[in-house]
Formats: C-alpha cells, structure tokens, sequence
C-alpha cells in the first residue's frame, strides 16, 4: 500500500484489512479536506474510494489478492491517515 507492503488473508475485504491494519482514512472528501473511509461496507457510498493497480475502486468490495497495488487518494496523506 502506497508503497509498504502489508499482509493480509487473501479474499478479505481491502477496506477491511486496511482498518485492522490501522488505516481507517482512505481519502479526504474534496470540499472540505475531512478524512473518509468506510462507511456502508456495501459499495453504496463511494466513501472508501481507493486505487488498485491503478484504477478505483470501493475498498469496502475489493477482495484482497496476493500482490495488489493499493493506492491512497493523494488528499488521504495528511496526519488522520
Ligand atoms: S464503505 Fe461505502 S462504498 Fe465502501
């Protein structure tokens, strides 16, 4: 992720093996820079946008696979990332 690699169990929800391993912001929404991050766990809300090998996609729905490139939203950098 973002450069570090991390583990977790493969098919696992992305959104979800990203909260356990401590990163609950995702993104920041684009008006008001507040951190986003899961929110309906159902692909509803588009609150957990983030980018695997390079396209976007609902953290919340992506299943974990061995080797993925998961990528932050830039605005996610700040200190609630
Ligand atoms: S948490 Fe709502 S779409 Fe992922």
């Amino acid at each position: 992720m973002d450069g570090a690699e991390f583990e977790a169990p493969e098919g696992q929800s992305l959104g979800v093996a990203l909260a356990l391993a401590g990163r609950l912001g995702l993104r920041r929404s684009p008006t008001a820079q507040t951190p986003r991050g899961l929110f309906c766990l159902m692909g509803s809300c588009q609150e957990c946008l983030v980018h695997v090998d390079g396209r976007p996609v609902p953290a919340c729905l992506e299943p974990v696979r061995a080797g993925m490139q998961v990528a932050l939203d830039r605005l996610s950098q700040g200190r609630d990332g």
